[in-house]
């Protein structure tokens, strides 16, 4: 009886945990849809904290895209989610968060504050500008992409067994940054080689700007 209910419980365990490792590699896009949601309003649509509500209320959000690489993980989760009277510094002479940041650990899980923390990371040393929509990049991607490229961009999609295609990884930062917009969509656009087929026809200059965007998240 116990064994199987150890049993039962591995299972679970094993259930709870995998998807964690799944989603890996869109934490920062998941944060940016939190983010959109829940802190544009405030911090801007670049978190330097010109968000409309923050003007309306007169609030002084701090340019996040400065501050954030002093903060460590632990630090902002405790901002965030508001545990305690955490101490940060850089700040006033008591070198505490004020009150006008509101508390968000009774609204958000802690996972969806980890992948927060994943896309202010990626807005804060993001090298390129985001041309498109990535939320409309996303429902691109897994539509036309993933065959090849792999549901998470890893470049292990069906197709690649197949063709025996070695498609670009998508995460891998130093490769993705090191190309411009302008290339990704180009790339896009009119294709690569013989299995990297140009889009052009299929989807529209918007379209595929959403996608440069959508491939730079994947790179957190
Ligand atoms: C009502 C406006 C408002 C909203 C909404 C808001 N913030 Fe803030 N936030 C602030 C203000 C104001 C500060 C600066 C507080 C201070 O200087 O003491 C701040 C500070 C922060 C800081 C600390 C920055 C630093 O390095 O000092 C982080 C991180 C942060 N907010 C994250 C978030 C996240 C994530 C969300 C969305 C879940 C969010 N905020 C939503 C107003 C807001
Ligand atoms: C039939 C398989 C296939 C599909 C479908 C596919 N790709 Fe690719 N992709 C590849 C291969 C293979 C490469 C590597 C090409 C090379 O380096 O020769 C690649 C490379 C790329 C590159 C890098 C280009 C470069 O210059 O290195 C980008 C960006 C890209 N793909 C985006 C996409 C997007 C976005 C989609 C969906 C709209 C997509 N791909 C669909 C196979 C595919």
């Amino acid at each position: 009886m116990t064994g199987i209910l150890a049993f039962t419980a591995l299972c679970l365990g094993l259930l709870l945990t995998a998807p964690a490792f799944a989603t890996d590699a869109v934490s920062a896009y998941e944060g940016h849809r939190l983010y959109v949601s829940h802190c544009m309003i405030c911090h801007g649509p670049d978190g330097k904290g010109h968000g409309p509500l923050a003007q309306n209320l007169g609030l002084n959000p701090v340019d996040m895209t400065r501050t954030l690489r002093s903060r460590s993980d632990t630090i902002l989760k405790k901002i965030i989610s508001g545990e305690g009277g955490q101490t940060i510094s850089g700040r006033d002479r008591h070198n505490v968060l004020t009150d006008a940041m509101p508390n968000w650990g009774e609204v958000l899980s802690e996972s969806q504050i980890e992948a927060l923390i994943a896309y202010l990371r990626f807005l804060s040393t993001a090298q390129h500008e985001m041309m498109g929509d990535p939320v409309e990049g996303r429902d691109l991607y897994q539509k036309y992409c993933t065959v090849c490229h792999g549901e998470e961009g890893y470049g292990d999609g069906v197709m690649t067994q197949i063709l025996e295609l070695e498609p670009m990884d998508h995460t891998d930062p130093v490769a993705i940054n090191k190309m411009s917009n302008e290339d990704i969509f180009v790339a896009i656009k009119e294709g690569n080689g013989q299995y990297m087929p140009g889009w052009e026809g299929i989807l529209d200059d918007e379209e595929i700007e959403a996608l440069v965007s959508y491939i730079r998240m994947l790179t957190q």
